[in-house]
């Protein structure tokens, strides 16, 4: 079990140290260090993966700015601030951290933000481009920033060691900004995709047959080991304090049944980051502060 969980976590960083380094070069041949403005709500929830994201966006050669949202301006005010940081010259890509505040409805407040400066692909125009692209390798090279940690989740799936052309998968969470352009990338990489959620009925049933079984429910250890078919790929997104340690959705002892799990923490985490800073390169890339 330890083995295999350690096979995957490797092949997480091994990913990642790849994509980041590819960043890296390609920030130096940028005029400017690109540079990621992360919005937020109020708080710090996410305070120790903000830590982490900071550290491998400076690795990366990227610059990362905090901003927050006027407090207490509702919907209106968080449009107009989000406008004004997509005319703002001197910032490349912009991240806007959830949840938001109550009453902000998440969608119509991303269409106020510039496509072009939309660092997870959650724009209207992004993600209509990648529901109408053709193929895998139009997202991941593509001139378009497509959903993070839905990447991470399909490249892990792809790189794994088990060909997943043709599996049955069941992705558990159908969020615009995770299950869903999860689903999505897995088809394009010719996988048979059944995508699950609250109202879905015997899910511990559709569980025992997937051979491809991506989390991305937001409910600690929901899918139990026993549900998991013998020799299946179980990619786990899920992350969720449980006292001192992080859990994922998925117990972790249903390693024991699968072929390849991603570990919680270590797995999906680390590569969402990378292709995250990756948008950020695109985004700026298309830009005119770039080098020739
Ligand atoms: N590792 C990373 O880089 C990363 C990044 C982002 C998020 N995450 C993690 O991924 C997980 C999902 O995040 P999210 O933002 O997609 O969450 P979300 O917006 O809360 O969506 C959860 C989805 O799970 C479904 N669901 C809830 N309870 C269920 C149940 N009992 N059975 C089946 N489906 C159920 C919901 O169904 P309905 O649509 O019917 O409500 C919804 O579609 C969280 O644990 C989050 O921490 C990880």
């Amino acid at each position: 079990m330890v083995d295999k969980i350690e096979v995957a976590r490797a092949l997480s960083r091994a990913l990642a140290v790849d994509l980041l380094t590819r960043i890296r070069k390609g920030a130096e041949h940028l005029k400017e260090p690109p540079v990621l403005a992360v919005v937020r709500s109020s708080g710090d929830a996410a305070a120790s993966y903000a830590a982490s994201r900071e550290k491998s966006a400076r690795e990366a050669g990227i610059r990362v700015v905090s901003r927050e949202f006027p407090e207490g301006g509702g919907a209106d005010a968080a449009g107009r601030f989000l406008r004004e940081l997509s005319a703002d010259p001197g910032i490349d890509a912009v991240l806007v951290e959830t949840p938001l505040a109550a009453g902000i409805d998440e969608s119509k407040l991303r269409s106020a933000l510039d496509p072009a400066k939309d660092a997870e692909g959650l724009s209207p125009a992004n993600y209509g481009r990648l529901f109408s692209a053709r193929s895998w390798a139009e997202v991941e090279e593509g001139a378009f920033p497509a959903p993070p940690t839905a990447l991470s989740i399909a490249a892990l799936a792809r790189a794994c060691g088990v060909g997943i052309k043709g599996l049955s998968a069941l992705v558990v969470g159908r969020s615009n900004s995770v299950g869903k352009p999860a689903a999505r990338l897995l088809s394009l990489l010719d996988a048979t995709v059944t995508l699950a959620h609250s109202k879905t009925r015997d899910l511990p049933l559709l569980c025992s047959r997937a051979e491809l079984l991506v989390a991305c429910v937001g409910r600690p250890e929901c899918i139990e080991a026993a549900w998991v078919k013998k020799g299946a790929v179980v990619i786990d997104a899920g992350v969720h304090a449980a006292g001192a340690r992080l859990v994922g959705d998925v117990q972790a002892s249903a390693a024991d049944r699968a072929a390849f799990m991603t570990p919680v923490p270590g797995g999906v985490g680390p590569l969402t980051t990378a292709y995250l800073l990756n948008n950020v390169l695109r985004l700026a890339r298309g830009r005119d502060r770039s080098a020739a």
